[in-house]
């Protein structure tokens, strides 16, 4: 099964360029599955559902969230219908949304997608090594051994690059999403789990996390209150591309993605 994933679509810049490249990835590498972290598609903080919709248009399967998923209160009416929507769970059970989204592609065979949250340098949440192991037991009773993505939303790289490790053999993939730069450390480890820190986000080049960056010196730099606004201009689309073995759930090929909007955008 052949999987495109992108990171963190940061607001109207990003998604439009998803819009723009797509069309070359989907040339280049064939993908049966289309998965993105949706967390900051509506203007940089969660999601709203016309925006989801509009991803689901462009071909998305399922889309992942993250520390911003209930960001807009909005959600709370679809999200807990949506079967597409993967929102991280090891938050409190009360909490709506999915635990985890399942595409079917027929002969391609079956992926789960999941979504966990971090805890280093991150809100409260329960344990995600604890989580994965609740969850890929129940997955594994109601559906066998099928491949599993999992965007693991974190801060701490330490904490990724652990969970990379807890989890070699066991899922398909460990991504890590949420800090929205791009790491150079994508691997396939040992028995056969895809590995990177963080796949980068979907977002503004000339920018900070996608964010204008006037705004995020006033916080960071004179640690003023400033409301974030999302940054304007080209976008750049970071992805990565997974081929997985339908039977073993091993991934056999995995590369990472950075590719630009055209100059005139
Ligand atoms: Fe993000
Ligand atoms: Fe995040």
């Amino acid at each position: 099964m052949k999987v495109l994933f992108f990171g963190d679509i940061v607001s109207q810049p990003g998604r439009r360029a998803i819009r723009n490249c797509l069309p070359d990835l989907k040339m280049r590498y064939s993908p049966d599955v289309l998965v993105a972290n949706a967390e900051n598609a509506a203007a940089g903080f969660g999601l709203t559902q016309p925006i989801a919709k509009e991803l689901f248009d462009m071909g998305f399967d399922a889309l992942t969230l993250g520390n911003h998923t209930y960001a807009r209160s909005e959600i709370f009416r679809f999200i807990e219908s949506e079967k597409r929507i993967a929102r991280p769970a090891n938050v409190s059970e009360s909490w709506p949304g999915m635990d985890f989204v399942r595409i079917v592609r027929g002969d391609s065979g079956t992926l789960i997608v999941l979504n966990l949250l971090g805890q280093v340098e991150m809100s409260p949440c329960d344990s995600p090594f604890a989580a994965a192991d609740r969850l890929l037991e129940s997955i594994r009773s109601q559906f066998g051994k099928v491949p599993v993505l999992l965007d693991f939303h974190a801060e701490a790289t330490s904490e990724k690059v652990a969970m990379g490790y807890y989890l070699d053999g066991r899922v398909s993939a460990v991504l890590g999403t949420h800090t929205h730069v791009q790491t150079a450390d994508e691997c396939i480890r040992e028995r056969g789990t895809a590995y990177i820190t963080d796949v980068g986000m979907t977002g503004v080049v000339d920018s900070i996390l996608g964010m204008a960056p006037d705004v995020s010196l006033r916080r960071l730099k004179d640690r003023l209150p400033a409301q974030y606004t999302a940054a304007a201009g080209r976008a750049m689309v970071n992805a990565v591309y997974l081929d997985i073995d339908r039977t073993t759930g091993k991934c056999i090929a995995f590369e990472r993605i950075r590719t630009f909007e055209p100059e005139s955008t």
